[in-house]
């Protein structure tokens, strides 16, 4: 019961905000994000494999987690020195693109 309510409530959230899971990973163009990935490669890779420990891999991620995690940045909902300032500058358009990128990425 409780499990049902959580999916119900989710489902809600997502149409108050007006968007659908499927629209949102639709939005990503990775061809596009050739403009803005060269300011994420010398940490995550081009290939996303992060580059040190502390780099965490990107490749394969599911896009909708790298972008629900780079609006968290730029919020400053979710904080780190190195990424945060990262996050920061970016359009939705750049994060969808980005996103669409990293999970795509072989
Ligand atoms: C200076 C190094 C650096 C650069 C450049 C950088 N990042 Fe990061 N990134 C990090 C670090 C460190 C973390 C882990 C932060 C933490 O522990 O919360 C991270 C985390 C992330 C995460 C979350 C991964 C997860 O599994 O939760 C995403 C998504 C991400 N970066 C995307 C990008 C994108 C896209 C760019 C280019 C616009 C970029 N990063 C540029 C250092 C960097």
């Amino acid at each position: 019961m409780i499990i049902r309510l959580d999916v119900i409530g989710g489902w809600l959230l997502v149409g108050l905000l007006g968007v659908s899971p499927t629209l949102t990973l639709a939005a990503g163009d990775p061809a596009a994000a050739v403009a803005v990935v060269g300011r994420c490669v010398a940490c995550h890779g081009a290939d996303g494999i992060g580059k040190a420990p502390q780099y965490p891999n990107l490749r394969g991620q599911k896009a909708s987690y790298l972008e629900k995690s780079l609006k968290a940045f730029r919020s400053g909902e979710r904080k780190d020195p190195a990424m945060g300032p990262m996050a920061k500058p970016l359009s939705d358009a750049e994060i969808a693109n980005l996103a669409a990128y990293f999970e795509a990425v072989d």
